[in-house]
C-alpha cells in the first residue's frame, strides 16, 4: 500500500493523522497489518467460505475468489477514505493470515467487527487482536467510545468483548440481519468501552 493511500479524508484531525502513520500493530503472538489484494486466497480458503464462521455475520459465505478480492478492494478503499480501517490478523513468525479486525471511526466513536478462521478459535487470539486495536483507537484523543454488537446467540463473541473490558450496555431488539441464520432482523447485545 502506498503511503498516500493512508491519507484520511474523514479522519482529518491531527490525532488521527499521526496514528495513521503507524497502522501495523504487534502483540505477543500476532501482527496486525492492512490487508492487500494478495490476501484473497488465504481469506477465501481460510474462512470466507466457511458456513460455521459466517453464521452470525452480516455477510454470506463467499462463493468464489473474485468475491473475496472485491471485499479486499473495499478494505483498501476504507483505509484510503478513513471510513473503515481493516487489519489482517497474522501469526507472528509464520505471517499466516488467520482473520481480520475492522473498525469504523465516526466522530468520537469507533465500532468494531472481527472474524477468525475456525482452526484458530479458542486460543485467545481474538482477545489479543481486539485489545491491540482498542488500545490503538484510544490513543487518538478524539476517541471516547469503542463499541460493537453481536447476535445474542454468539456467545464466543460476547465473551471476547467481556475479556477486552467492554461492558454489555443493553439489548438491541431486531438490530441486525444475519442472513445465514434468518432473513429476519435478530436481537443483538451492544457492548462498549469508554474512557
Ligand atoms: C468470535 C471469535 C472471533 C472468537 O475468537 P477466539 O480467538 O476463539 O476468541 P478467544 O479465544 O479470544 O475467546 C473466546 C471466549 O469465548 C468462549 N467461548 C467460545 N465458545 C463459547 C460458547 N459456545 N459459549 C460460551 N463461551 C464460549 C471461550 O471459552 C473464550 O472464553 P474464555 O477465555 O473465558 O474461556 C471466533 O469464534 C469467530 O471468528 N467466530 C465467527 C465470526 C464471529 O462470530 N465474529 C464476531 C461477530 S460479532
Amino acid at each position: 500500500m502506498k503511503r498516500n493511500d493512508l491519507e484520511p479524508t474523514r479522519l482529518s484531525s491531527g490525532g488521527w493523522r499521526l496514528l495513521l502513520e503507524n497502522v501495523r500493530l504487534a502483540t505477543a503472538r500476532l501482527e496486525l497489518r492492512p490487508p492487500t489484494l494478495d490476501d484473497a486466497q488465504a481469506i477465501f480458503s481460510g474462512y470466507a467460505q466457511d458456513r460455521e464462521v459466517t453464521r452470525y455475520l452480516v455477510w454470506r459465505p463467499h462463493s468464489n475468489l473474485e468475491e473475496t478480492r472485491m471485499f479486499l478492494q473495499s478494505c483498501l478503499d476504507g483505509w484510503a477514505s478513513g471510513s473503515e480501517l481493516t487489519w489482517a490478523i497474522t501469526l507472528a513468525g509464520s505471517g499466516d493470515l488467520i482473520g481480520m479486525v475492522a473498525s469504523g471511526p465516526c466522530g468520537h466513536k469507533a465500532d468494531l467487527g472481527y472474524v477468525l478462521a475456525r482452526p484458530y478459535w479458542g486460543n485467545g487470539y481474538m482477545t489479543e487482536a481486539v485489545s491491540a486495536v482498542i488500545e490503538w483507537l484510544f490513543s487518538v484523543p478524539e476517541v471516547y467510545r469503542v463499541w460493537a454488537v453481536c447476535d445474542t446467540a454468539n456467545l464466543a463473541s460476547a465473551r471476547v468483548m467481556e475479556k477486552v473490558g467492554m461492558t454489555r450496555e443493553g439489548l438491541l431488539k431486531r438490530w441486525n440481519v444475519h442472513p445465514n441464520v434468518s432473513s429476519e432482523p435478530r436481537d443483538c447485545y451492544v457492548y462498549a468501552r469508554v474512557r
